[in-house]
């Protein structure tokens, strides 16, 4: 697979934290400028990120979503956090509620990855899929999730992006 010709325009990538404790400050956001710094990293090519902030909220994901695929017009948004069983967890219901089409196999070989290394990772419910041009793409909320799934998924990412690009 090929890289990323570095003159085309910089990929607007949208990354949105989902949590009640990291969006009221009690804790700092430490995942989303992870998801920053790997996927500058292994991208290969000039990125621009959009970043935001939001608590566990199901309306507030989905018009950040919208906002981020329709307005920011990001060719890819990543969430992190809210993927688990807790109450509170609405990440991949507000995901699905905007999506055209549903990828499953995102989060089918996160788990699967994520689970030779621990066995509570099939506690996460990440999906993904898409809307209009967007590739959007849930990550469990852990920093070290973060780094643990986000590498494996940029070809198939990658792929992806080409399709919705054409
Ligand atoms: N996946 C990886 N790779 N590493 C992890 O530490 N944590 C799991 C799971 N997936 C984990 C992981 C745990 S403990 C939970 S509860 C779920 O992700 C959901 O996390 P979230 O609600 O913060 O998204």
């Amino acid at each position: 697979m090929s890289a990323p010709d570095t003159n085309h325009p910089p990929l607007r990538v949208g990354r949105l934290t989902l949590s009640d404790r990291a969006s009221a400050g009690v804790y700092a956001d430490a995942s989303g400028p992870e998801i920053e710094r790997i996927f500058a990293a292994t991208w290969g090519g000039p990125c621009a990120f959009t970043a935001r902030i939001l608590p566990d909220d199901d309306d507030a994901i989905e018009n950040a979503l919208r906002e981020l695929a329709d307005v920011d017009d990001c060719a890819l948004v990543i969430t992190t956090g809210g993927t688990g069983p807790g109450r509170r967890d609405v990440t991949p219901e507000a995901t699905r509620a905007v999506l055209d089409k549903e990828l499953p196999g995102f989060g089918e070989a996160m788990r699967m990855v994520s689970f030779q290394k621990v066995p509570t990772a099939i506690l996460s419910r990440a999906t993904a899929g898409t809307r209009g041009h967007t590739l959007i793409l849930n990550l469990p909320g852990n920093p070290k999730a973060v780094g643990e799934c986000l590498p494996v998924l940029i070809p198939a990412i990658r792929e992806c992006l080409r399709h919705l690009a054409e």
